[in-house]
C-alpha cells in the first residue's frame, strides 16, 4: 500500500503501508492485492472529493469480491488501521501534550503556587489508574503483542540503527513482524475466561507500571527538588468485579492476588539479585556503617570471600527473606532459591526498612553512590505496590447484596421478609444488626447458591487481609447504589467475616464505595451521602480513615440521560457531593469510571480532569481504564510514562489552581447548562425511550446482535434476557451506534438544546471560558467527525419495516445535523475540528478505510439475517466489526 494520497503525509504510515501491501501480495497473492489497492484508491479518491453531503455512489468495486477475498480485505484494512494507530501514536499524535508535571508546576508557579503548597498536596494524594475488563477490547494479545515488538524495532530504525541487537536486519524484521500479523488469527475462538482476563492485566501491571512508575517517580523528585511521596498506585478490578458477571467468584478473586503478589515478588527478588550483584563494596576500602553491618551480620551469610562485603551480605539477607514470602504469599517456593534461610516479611514495610538501611548507609558513605538508582527504585516500587502489586476492588449490585442479607436475616430467624421492608425499617434493623457481635451465617444451613457464593467471596477477602495486608483490597463498590441501606447491606456481609467491626468504635476494613449511575441516583446522591454520614456508626468508620469514595457512572447514566445530561448531572453531583462531604468534615475521593468510547465518558482524561469542578479532586482521584484505553495508554513504557504524567499533573492543576470562573459566571454558565441539559435530556428521552418501535429500530439498524458474538471478554453481554434498553448493558450499546457510524451517545440531544437555547452569545462565552463546557463539546465533536450520516443511512436499510425506519432515521439526521452546525456556530469554526489539524488528519486519514469495511459489514448482515448459513459470513461480521473498532480507535 505505497505511494498513495491519504497516506503521504505520514512517512511512518507510508513506510509500514508499503511493508503490508508486500505481505499482503506474498501471502495473498496479487490478485488480492490488486482489487484491495483499487478499492482503497477509489476510497481514498471519493474521499479526498467528498464535500460532506455526497453519499456513496457506488461499492468502490466490492461487488468483485467473493466471500474468501472479502475476508482478506477486511483483514488488510484491519492490520493497515492497526499500523496507522502505532504510527500516529509514536509521533504523538494522540498523546497528551504539554501534559507533563515540570509544566504543571510552571503554570502553577506563575500563578503564585510554589513547591511547597505542592508537596503539602502530595502529602494527602492518591492518583489511581484502575484497570478493568470492560469488553471492549477487539484485538487478541498476541495480535498487541506483535503491535508493541513493530514499536521497538521502529525505535531502533529511529535511531537509524540498522541491526537489531541479536544481528537481525531491522526492516527486515518489521517486514516478519507484520507477515506475523497478516498470519494470525484475528479472532477468539472461545470467549475469555477469567483468568485470561487476570493475565493480560498482570502483563500490563508487571511489564509496564512496575518498572515505568519508579522511573517516573525519579523524574518527579527532580522536577519538585526532593522526594515526593508515592501518591500514584495503579488498581485493578479483574477477578474481584462480579457485578453481572457469575464467573468471577472466590477462586477467582484468590487467583488474582496470588497471581499479583507471585509477579511483584518476582520483579524485588530480581531487583535485589541485580543490587547484589552491583554493591560489591568492600570495607577495606570503604567503611559501612553500622547498621548495614548489623543487617549483614543478621543475615546468615557466614561465606569467607564475602565478609568484608557488608551490602552483599545484607542483600543476600534480605533476598532469602523475600523468597521466604514469596513461599507464604503464593504457595509456591521462588523460581530462583535462596542460599540463605530468612524469616518471611511480615510486611512490605518490613522489607522496606531493609532496603532504607542500605540507602541510609550509601548516601552517608559513598559520596558518589546516592539513594537514586536501581536502589532507590526498589524502594519506591515497595512503597507502591507493596506485596499486592494492585489494589483489587470489589464490586458487586446491589440488588444481590439485597437478596443475600434477606436470605441471611430469614435463616438466622431474624427478619422472615426483609425485601418487603422500607428503608427507614432496614437502616434500623441492619444497624441494629450490625451492633451486634454476633454473626447471621450458619456453617449448618443449606443457603443458596447466590449466597453462597458472595459469602465465599467476603471470605477470601478477609483471607487476602490477613495474607497481603489491608492494602490488597481498599473498596468494595456496590453497583446500582440507590440508598443509605444498599451501603450498610454489604457491611453486613463484611461482618460475618471480622471485616467490619462494631462496638464503641466501629470500624471496617474494607470501605463500602457507592456506585451511583442513573440520572436519578446522581440527583439522589447528596442526599443519600448526607444521610450515611449522619449515622453514627459511618462517623465512626469514616473518621478512622478520614476519606470516603463516592463512584460516578459516565456510561449508564448516558444511556439513561444522553450526553448532555449525562455530563452535566455528573459534574452536578461532584459539587454537590463536595458540600456534602465538607460538611461532614470527611474527605472526599471520586472515583470515575469511565470507558473509552466519548459516550461511556472518554475522551482526553487530562481535559477530563481539569475540567472537574473546582474544589472536588483536592488531590484524590481514581479512574478505570479499560478496554482498548489499556493498550492504547500503557501498551509500552514510554506511552505509559506519557498517560500516567499527564494524570498527576492534571491532578494538580485541577487541585491548586484558582478557579477558571468567577462566582457569578459559575452561576450564569449553571443556570445555562440546567436549561440546555433539559432540553437535550427530553429530545434524547423522546427519541430513545418515547418513540414505538425504536428498540426494534436499534436491534435492526446496528450490529448489536452479532456484537454479542465478539468473545472479547469473559462476562455476558447482558445481564438480563430483557432486550429493554434500560436492560441492556452500555458497553454493547455505545458498540453498536458507534459500529452503524452514528454514534448516538456522543450527541444525541444535544443539537436541539443549542438550537432550541436563545442567548448564543452566551453559549459562546462559555465554550471560550469554560473548562467544562469546553471539553464536553471538544468530545462531541471528535464523535460527530467520525460519524457518517450517509454510511448510517445504509445500516438503516436493515430495519426491515421501512415504514419504522423511514419514521425514525429522519429524526436521527436532523439531530445531528443540528448538533453538527449548533456546534460549529458555537466554537465559531467553519469545519469540524478546525483548530486540532492532527486530529482531523488522523480522522481524514482513516475514514476512507472505514467505509469499505462499513459497507461489507452491511452486505454480510444482509446475507446473515437473511438465513444465509455460510460460515464465512459469521466470520466476515465478526473481523469487520473488529476492522471498524479498531479505525475507529474507540469501540465501546
Ligand atoms: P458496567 O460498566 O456495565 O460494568 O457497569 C458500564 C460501562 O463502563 O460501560
Amino acid at each position: 500500500m505505497a505511494d498513495l494520497p491519504g497516506i503521504a503525509n505520514n512517512p511512518d504510515i507510508r513506510f509500514l503501508g508499503k511493508l503490508l501491501g508486500d505481505v499482503i501480495r506474498n501471502y495473498g497473492g496479487e490478485a488480492l492485492y490488486a482489487r484491495t489497492e483499487s478499492i482503497r484508491t477509489a476510497s481514498v479518491d471519493r474521499h479526498r472529493t467528498k464535500n460532506g453531503d455526497s453519499g456513496p455512489e457506488s461499492d468502490l468495486g466490492l461487488d468483485a469480491l467473493n466471500l474468501d477475498e472479502t475476508l482478506d480485505f477486511v483483514r488488510g484494512f484491519m492490520l493497515f488501521s492497526m499500523l496507522a494507530n502505532l504510527a500516529e501514536d509514536r509521533q504523538g499524535v494522540t498523546a497528551e501534550q504539554g501534559a507533563d508535571v515540570a509544566a504543571a508546576l510552571e503554570r502553577l508557579a506563575g500563578e503564585g503556587i510554589d513547591k511547597a503548597q505542592v508537596m503539602d498536596l502530595l502529602g494527602h494524594t492518591l492518583i489511581a489508574p484502575v484497570l478493568t475488563a470492560h469488553p471492549t477490547e477487539v484485538r487478541r494479545k498476541s495480535m498487541i503483542d506483535h503491535r508493541n515488538r513493530i514499536a521497538a524495532l521502529m525505535r531502533l530504525r529511529d535511531a537509524e540503527v540498522t541491526e537489531t541487537p541479536d544481528g537481525d536486519d531491522v526492516e527486515e524484521a518489521i517486514l516478519r513482524q507484520i507477515a506475523l500479523l497478516w498470519q494470525t488469527r484475528v479472532l477468539r475462538r472461545e470467549r475469555l475466561y477469567v483468568t485470561d482476563e487476570v493475565e493480560i492485566a498482570l502483563s500490563y501491571l508487571r511489564d509496564v507500571f512496575l518498572p515505568a512508575l519508579p522511573a517516573l517517580y525519579q523524574r518527579w523528585d527532580r522536577a519538585l527538588g526532593e522526594r515526593v511521596p508515592s501518591f500514584l498506585k495503579p488498581g485493578s478490578w479483574i477477578g474481584g468485579d462480579r457485578d453481572g458477571n457469575p464467573f468471577v467468584t472466590a477462586e477467582s478473586l484468590k487467583a488474582a492476588l496470588a497471581k499479583a503478589s507471585e509477579a511483584v515478588l518476582g520483579y524485588y527478588m530480581d531487583a535485589v539479585h541485580a543490587l547484589g550483584a552491583e554493591l560489591s563494596i568492600s570495607t577495606q576500602l570503604a567503611p559501612a556503617d553500622d547498621a548495614v553491618i548489623a543487617l549483614a551480620n543478621a543475615s546468615g551469610d557466614t561465606a569467607e570471600s564475602r565478609s568484608d562485603e557488608p551490602y552483599r551480605r545484607a542483600l543476600s539477607g534480605i533476598y532469602a527473606r523475600l523468597a521466604a514470602t514469596h513461599l507464604a504469599l503464593t504457595g509456591k517456593p521462588a523460581p530462583r532459591a535462596a542460599a540463605l534461610k530468612g524469616e518471611r516479611y511480615p510486611d512490605p514495610q518490613a522489607f522496606r526498612a531493609d532496603l532504607v538501611t542500605i540507602a541510609r548507609a550509601l548516601r552517608h558513605d559513598g559520596g558518589a553512590l546516592s539513594s537514586g538508582g536501581a536502589l532507590g527504585r526498589l524502594i519506591r516500587a515497595c512503597e507502591t505496590f507493596g506485596f499486592h502489586l494492585a489494589t483489587l476492588d470489589l464490586r458487586q449490585n446491589s440488588a444481590v447484596h439485597e437478596r443475600v442479607v434477606a436470605e441471611l436475616l430469614k435463616v438466622a430467624g431474624v427478619e422472615g421478609d426483609y425485601l418487603s421492608l422500607n428503608e427507614s425499617q432496614r437502616v434500623s434493623l441492619l444497624r441494629h444488626e450490625l451492633s451486634n457481635a454476633r454473626p447471621l451465617a450458619s456453617p449448618f444451613a443449606d443457603y443458596s447458591d447466590e449466597t453462597k457464593s458472595e459469602l465465599a467471596i467476603v471470605r477470601a477477602a478477609a483471607d487476602a487481609h490477613a495474607t497481603y495486608g489491608p492494602a490488597c483490597i481498599v473498596q468494595h463498590i456496590v453497583s446500582m447504589a440507590q440508598s443509605v441501606s444498599d451501603l450498610l447491606e454489604l457491611n453486613i456481609l463484611l461482618k460475618e467475616v471480622g471485616l467490619y467491626r462494631g462496638g464503641e468504635n466501629p470500624s471496617a476494613a474494607i470501605m463500602a464505595v457507592p456506585l451511583f449511575e442513573t440520572i436519578g441516583d446522581l440527583e439522589a446522591a447528596p442526599g443519600i451521602m448526607t444521610e450515611w454520614f449522619s449515622l453514627p456508626e459511618v462517623r465512626g468508620i469514616t473518621a478512622a480513615r478520614s476519606f470516603q469514595e463516592v463512584m460516578i457512572g459516565y456510561s449508564d447514566s448516558n444511556k439513561d440521560g444522553g450526553y448532555l445530561t449525562s455530563t452535566w448531572s455528573l459534574s452536578k453531583a461532584s459539587t454537590a457531593l463536595k458540600g456534602v462531604f465538607a460538611g461532614a468534615g470527611v474527605g472526599m475521593q471520586l472515583f470515575h469510571g469511565r470507558g473509552g468510547a466519548v459516550g461511556r465518558g472518554g475522551g482526553s482524561a487530562f481535559a477530563a480532569i481539569r475540567a472537574q469542578p473546582s474544589g472536588t479532586v483536592q488531590g484524590r482521584i481514581r479512574i478505570t481504564e479499560q478496554g482498548e484505553v489499556i493498550a492504547g495508554k500503557y501498551g509500552t513504557r514510554e506511552s505509559a510514562i506519557t498517560n500516567l504524567e499527564a494524570m498527576a499533573s492534571a491532578t494538580l492543576l485541577a487541585s491548586l489552581e484558582p478557579d477558571a470562573l468567577s462566582a457569578a459566571d459559575t452561576q450564569r454558565f449553571s443556570a445555562a447548562m440546567d436549561t440546555l441539559s433539559a432540553s437535550a435530556f427530553a429530545a434524547y428521552r423522546d427519541l430513545v425511550y418515547g418513540t414505538e418501535g425504536f428498540r426494534t429500530f436499534f436491534r435492526q439498524m446496528t450490529p448489536i446482535v452479532e456484537i454479542a458474538g465478539l468473545k472479547i471478554g469473559s462476562r455476558p453481554a447482558s445481564r438480563t434476557k430483557s432486550d429493554k434498553i434500560e436492560d441492556l448493558r452500555a458497553i454493547p450499546w455505545v458498540f453498536s451506534w458507534a459500529q452503524a457510524r452514528v454514534m448516538l451517545p456522543g450527541w444525541y440531544g444535544v443539537g436541539q438544546a443549542l438550537d432550541a437555547f436563545e442567548d448564543k452569545g452566551l453559549l459562546a462565552e462559555m465554550a471560550q471560558g469554560w473548562p467544562f463546557f469546553a471539553a464536553s463539546l471538544a468530545n462531541m465533536e471528535q464523535v460527530i467527525a467520525k460519524s457518517d450520516m450517509d454510511i448510517a443511512a445504509r445500516y438503516a436499510t436493515l430495519v426491515e419495516d421501512r415504514a419504522l425506519a423511514d419514521a425514525i432515521f429522519p429524526r436521527i439526521v436532523t439531530g445531528w445535523q443540528q448538533a453538527h452546525d449548533g456546534l460549529l456556530a458555537v466554537t465559531g469554526q467553519s469545519r469540524l475540528l478546525e483548530a486540532h489539524p492532527a486530529l482531523d488528519a488522523s480522522i481524514r486519514l482513516r475514514l476512507p478505510y472505514i467505509e469499505p469495511l462499513n459497507l461489507l459489514q452491511i452486505e454480510l448482515i444482509k446475507r446473515r439475517r437473511a438465513g444465509d448459513e455460510d460460515e464465512r459470513i459469521g466470520e466476515g461480521i465478526l473481523l469487520s466489526i473488529n476492522a471498524i473498532a479498531t479505525a475507529l480507535r474507540n469501540s465501546g
